[in-house]
């Protein structure tokens, strides 16, 4: 992998740089007495701020969409809005209600898919950014320091650099499948909310129980295909990123504040010898972290299916071309073609007074 190769290379040069340094930093005077830590806080608010933010955005996403099919079932059933009703009006009345209550669903849904999709990427730049605010603390680091030291610190800040940088290109790939599919989910809502809200406002469905029957069913099987083919698989994939992205992002943010708030202490009581041993080996210092980073790849990589279609590409000599094209649904691709006039039956059609044969619907 790039990843491992990289490493090895830094981790190479890193080993013959430090020769030099180990006895430099053996000499170093002790300092005796300082032993208490200075506590600071610094990875920066802007962080759990907008954690908590994508947070709630991604719990009203998921209580928007549950139990949907059963609502569907339930709102759209003709003989429940018959029952207790006497007069043709009020019924008609009922069904209309139900058809926008039923384009506003997908409006809403829409719109939360949107505000988690923004709300996450802010998410996903913050975090970026705040593992970026913390390697720029070390060059708040005093500069006086004796030549050795400042070699080793050097060195340790590339090797925090090269971290951020990878953490970086995780966090960008976490955030752009989250995005794609969110964005897409956004996009296939409204599209449906307004054809709907198109055909109840300008096709005038002829108020008779046949006709609403028809209607109704002719939604209940759109939106119920629509949802699960927009809503469902690649929904909870990128759900599963996001969390696990969010994790990592929490654990890596404590593990690189622990490391700056040990090297300010380093520096505060000149107690090199003791407590500035990590600088010796910035590498093994962020040997866990990389792990994590690579953990985190091979994740993503597993859940996004790309992993499977790099593979499959690599052995291209033993496969036919056609098993390497992806099988996923494209989301976009969730709205069929030409709706609703390509799908309506004639009798469906013949429901309504002014069916405009100049597609109305611009999708
Ligand atoms: C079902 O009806 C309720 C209110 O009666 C509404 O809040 C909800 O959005 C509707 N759901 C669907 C899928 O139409
Ligand atoms: C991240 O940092 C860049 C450059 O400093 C800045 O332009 C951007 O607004 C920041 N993004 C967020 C979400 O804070």
């Amino acid at each position: 992998m790039k990843l491992a190769w990289t490493t090895i290379i830094i981790c190479i040069w890193l080993a013959q740089c430090l020769k030099g340094n180990v006895n430099a930093i053996r000499y170093m005077p002790r300092l005796e007495g300082a032993t208490y830590a200075i506590r600071g806080d610094y990875v920066p608010m802007k962080f759990y701020d907008s954690l908590r933010t994508s947070d709630r955005s991604k719990q009203e996403l998921q209580n928007k969409l549950r139990n949907f099919l059963e609502n569907l079932q339930k709102n759209l059933t003709t003989s429940t809005l018959l029952s207790g009703l006497d007069t043709s009006i009020s019924s008609t009345q009922n069904h209309f209600l139900k058809l926008q209550e039923l384009s506003t669903f997908f409006h809403d849904a829409s719109e939360t898919a949107g505000l988690f999709a923004r709300d996450s990427e802010i998410f996903y730049e913050v975090t970026k950014n705040s593992s970026y605010a913390l390697l720029l603390k070390l060059r708040q680091v005093p500069m006086a320091q004796p030549t050795e030291i400042k070699i080793l610190l050097t060195n340790y800040f590339a090797e925090m650099e090269f971290f951020h940088i990878m953490f970086s290109e995780i966090m960008d790939e976490a955030l752009e499948y989250t995005q794609n599919v969110l964005r897409a989910i956004q996009k296939v809502f409204i599209y449906y909310a307004d054809a709907q809200r198109y055909i109840l406002q300008d096709w005038n469905l002829k108020p008779n129980m046949v006709c609403c029957k028809m209607y109704m069913d002719f939604l209940q099987l759109y939106s119920a295909q629509i949802f699960k083919c927009a809503a469902d698989h690649e929904l909870n994939i990128a759900y599963d990123v996001y969390a696990m992205a969010e994790t990592n992002a929490k654990y890596i943010m404590r593990q690189l504040e622990f490391r700056i708030q040990r090297l300010f202490n380093c520096f505060l009581f000149k107690s090199y010898q003791i407590r500035c041993q990590f600088l010796l080996n910035a590498e093994h210092d962020f040997e866990k972290l990389f792990s994590k980073l690579e953990e985190l790849e091979t994740y993503f990589d597993i859940k996004t299916k790309r992993g499977r279609v790099s593979a499959l590409r690599f052995r291209r000599n033993f496969q036919n071309e056609n098993d390497i094209i992806e099988s996923r649904v494209e989301i976009a691709d969730c709205l069929p073609k030409d709706f609703p006039h390509g799908q309506m039956q004639k009798d469906l059609k013949s429901c309504f007074y002014f069916v405009d044969k100049k597609q109305p619907i611009s999708v």
